[in-house]
């Protein structure tokens, strides 16, 4: 059977990877409640379509920090892709690349950054960043992120230390011993650092740090995992160029807002002043949608991703980021909007269920 919506490559994917594989990729954190959130706040928004407007043309290209994009959905940064596919990150870049969208390289990427540039040299690419405790490594980590091209950093501020995922404790997974974290060893002549540990996150990093990263780059700076209005505001105090309202895709603090229903309060407080993006639950064109009808410029897919690349390597993403461009430009269609700027909150209406 062909697979034709998002959580079809789901269950395919479910089939092909190991137990403990699986549980990684999709389980959330505590006991789930947010990760079940994310996806169930979508179908608690309703859409107002209007009619009788010349759709026969739908455009749904964007910008993001000043680039184009071919559609406003782009991929979140997942660690371990060689986890799902044999040369991982290699066949997302590939993916991302012939689909003109951008792809968020993780700290945690099995291949290496010059390998993933090198598959995909023209691809629209971002580099998310865990700070590690040694200053120096996260420079280096900066100034190579940069001198290959990466357009922005992405710093996740969601881990100050890992969220208690059980599946992984029950599967005892060890990443380590798996997997090569290429990024994070010594790089012969250009990272003199010895290998890391596996979780070196810097969990004393706050906002008084920021403007050491802001010192030591050029690119611009998306912070990723706000959930508030005190914090976006925060960000905006800290001359950042964007946010991603996330919640981790709920493998963090368990409990908190679906990051849907965090994004209004957050659009609300940049006041447009900076770019705002949303990630976590989103399975389908109409979730698009929703989210930029909320102020997001763009949404970014995690776990869809994976499933993607599990099912049929570099194919499988790109079919998985054909799907839900064509829903979405469907979705458009439908409630009468021929581009993205015609999308606005007019469109949608919370259940009062
Ligand atoms: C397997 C997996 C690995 C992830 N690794 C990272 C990571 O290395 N860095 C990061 O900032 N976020 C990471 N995330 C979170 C994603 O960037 C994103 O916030 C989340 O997956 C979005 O939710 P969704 O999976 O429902 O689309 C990971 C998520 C998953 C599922």
């Amino acid at each position: 059977m062909p697979l034709v919506c998002l959580t079809d490559f789901q269950a395919s994917a479910q089939e092909r990877l190991s137990k403990s594989s699986w549980d990684f990729i999709e389980g959330g954190a505590g006991d789930g409640t947010t990760k079940d959130n994310n996806v169930a706040a979508f179908k608690k928004i309703h859409l107002r379509p209007r009619y009788l407007k010349d759709v026969s043309e739908v455009d749904t290209k964007t910008m993001i920090q000043g680039a184009e994009v071919s559609a406003p959905i782009c991929i979140a940064p997942t660690g371990f892709h060689c986890l799902a596919w044999p040369d991982g990150e290699l066949s997302t870049a590939r993916a991302a690349q012939a689909a003109n969208i951008c792809y968020i390289t993780s700290t945690y990427s099995t291949c290496s950054l010059e390998d993933i540039v090198t598959a995909a040299p023209k691809g629209l690419r971002w580099f998310q960043l865990y700070m590690q405790t040694n200053r120096q490594l996260n420079q280096l980590l900066v100034q190579r992120v940069e001198a290959l091209g990466f357009q922005a950093l992405v710093i996740t501020v969601d881990v100050p230390m890992l969220g208690n995922r059980r599946h992984d404790l029950r599967n005892q997974l060890d990443l380590k011993s798996n997997l090569l974290l290429k990024d994070l060893r010594s790089h012969k002549g250009i990272n003199p650092m010895p290998v890391l540990q596996m979780s070196p996150i810097d969990s004393s990093f706050s906002w008084s740090d920021l403007s050491w990263v802001q010192s030591i780059t050029q690119l611009p700076i998306i912070l990723k995992g706000i959930l508030t209005k005190e914090d976006a505001e925060l960000a905006v105090k800290h001359n950042v160029q964007g946010i991603i309202v996330s919640n981790h895709g709920g493998r963090q603090l368990d409990e908190v807002l679906p990051s849907i229903d965090a994004l209004t309060e957050v659009v609300a407080a940049v006041k447009g002043k900076i770019e705002v993006y949303v990630d976590g639950g989103i399975r389908t064109g109409n979730d698009v949608l929703k989210a930029l009808a909320l102020g997001a410029k763009c949404v970014f897919l995690g776990r869809p991703i994976l499933w993607g690349l599990a099912c049929k390597g570099e194919h499988g993403v790109e079919e998985v980021l054909n799907i839900i461009k064509n829903e979405f430009r469907t979705s458009m269609a439908l409630t009468g909007c021929r581009s993205v700027t015609e999308i606005s909150q007019d469109l949608i209406q919370f259940s009062r269920l």
